[in-house]
């Protein structure tokens, strides 16, 4: 049965054409439309990243204005999504939930399902964008029981988000210009990375013709695994768990454990054999943000002590195990203020972006087909059928 190439994980297959994403793994290298990554973290915004993995190109001002402007017209969610989310129990994973109601968006908008007609696709797409922060602080509002809040026009796309997620009607919730700064690179840092798997997620489901908010469902559903997206979640996790410097060499002996199947969460990569780039801005941007929030938290001693330990631990060093994107976020979300269970939904509102501009690729290639990949046949050979009484 050796008719096809084996390549579980897909390590060295390409699947497609695109034009959004470089990766250099062994250099450290991560291009986004050409242009390198702290660059666009430290300089540009989540907005017009997004209009450049869209567009291609970077926006004029006007252009930026007008892209703002229409991204913003579509921030509402329908009313009646309201009783979609009581649906839930109190107590569900908010991811567990962004799958169920990004996947219903289809339900509610009709008018923007039609993959064929690019005025479609490209409505689907701001909608998409525009509505996830919408949607992910209802999710929050809705586990910790405060009523739901509208988006505000008048806000940036992050200072939006983060007014439905902790304003509350009975006080004025003030705006910290640090917050959303640091959330706008934190998205920025997630838009897009290639071929990963809640991506190739996206573009499988799409391959088959499915409207565009059943692929992204597709996407968010995997991007929660701990391998993937929600590794930010489990990082944080791990460095709350382990709480103190001295216990490090612990946790770093069962990381290196073959028997034991833990491993450092926010650690290694399938395609970075070098410093995640992501992560160079995400330590960077954790540092300023406690310091300006005047946060002490302990646990980024604990991260900052864990990653020298491991960088200069033989296993580490030999398997080129760096820390990733996931390492340092949680520490910075978490003095924001969010929950660890709502790290992944972040995650997935950012990566929406690229999730939305891969799959507006695929679809306008002329190369695109279904994705059917094939298999090595293990089971048994052709048998007869025996019935009940004589097996
Ligand atoms: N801790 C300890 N050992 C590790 C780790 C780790 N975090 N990551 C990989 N290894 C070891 C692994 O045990 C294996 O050893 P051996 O060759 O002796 O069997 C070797 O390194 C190669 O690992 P692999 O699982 O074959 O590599 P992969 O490319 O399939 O997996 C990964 C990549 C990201 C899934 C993996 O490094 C991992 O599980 N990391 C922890 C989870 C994590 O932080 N994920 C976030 C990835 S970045 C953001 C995102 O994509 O969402």
């Amino acid at each position: 049965t050796g008719m096809f190439t084996y390549d579980p994980g897909f390590t060295s297959t390409a699947s497609c054409d695109s034009g959004l994403t470089y990766i250099d793994g062994d250099k450290g290298i991560l291009l986004h439309r050409g242009y390198p990554i702290d660059q666009l973290a430290e300089q540009s915004s989540f907005m017009e990243v997004s209009y450049l993995l869209l567009n291609g190109e970077l926006p004029s001002k006007k252009e930026l204005e007008d892209f703002t402007r229409t991204i913003t017209r579509h921030t509402m969610v329908h009313e009646q999504l309201t009783t979609f989310y009581r649906g839930f129990r109190r107590d569900a994973h908010p991811m567990a939930i962004m799958c169920g109601v990004v996947g219903a968006l289809s339900a509610f908008y009709h008018d923007s399902t039609d993959i064929n007609d690019p005025e479609q696709r490209k409505i689907a797409s701001h909608r998409l964008i525009a509505k996830m922060p919408t949607i992910a602080a209802m999710a929050y509002k809705y586990s910790v029981g405060q009523p739901f809040v509208y988006p505000r026009n008048d806000l940036s796309y992050t200072a939006n988000f983060l007014n439905m997620t902790f304003s509350v009607p009975a006080e004025e919730y003030v705006i910290d210009p640090v917050v959303v700064d640091a959330m706008d690179k934190i998205f920025t840092l997630h838009a897009d990375h290639e071929q990963n798997a809640s991506t190739s997620t996206v573009r499988l489901a799409g391959s088959s013709g499915a409207n565009p908010f059943a692929c992204i469902a597709a996407g968010i559903a995997c991007l929660w695994g701990p391998a993937h997206g929600g590794a930010n979640e489990a990082a944080l996790n791990m460095l709350r768990e382990i709480g103190t410097v001295d216990r490090i060499p612990e946790y770093i002996a069962r990381a290196k454990n073959k028997d034991d199947p833990f491993r450092l969460m926010g650690f290694g990569h399938r395609v970075y054999k070098n410093y995640d780039p992501r992560a160079t801005v995400m330590q960077k941007t954790a540092k300023d943000v406690l310091e300006k929030l005047g946060v002490n938290d302990p646990i980024f001693d604990v991260a900052k002590e864990l990653e020298q330990i491991a960088l200069n631990d033989p296993y580490f060093i030999e398997k080129k195990l760096y820390p990733n994107v996931d390492f340092y976020s949680g520490v910075i979300l978490s003095a924001i203020g969010f929950p660890t269970e709502m790290f992944t939904v972040l995650f997935a509102l950012a990566r929406t972006v690229g999730w939305v501009a891969q799959w507006n690729e695929m679809i306008s290639d002329p190369a695109q087909k279904i994705g059917r990949p094939r298999q090595l046949y293990t089971g048994p050979a052709q048998r007869d059928y025996v019935p009940v009484e004589k097996r």
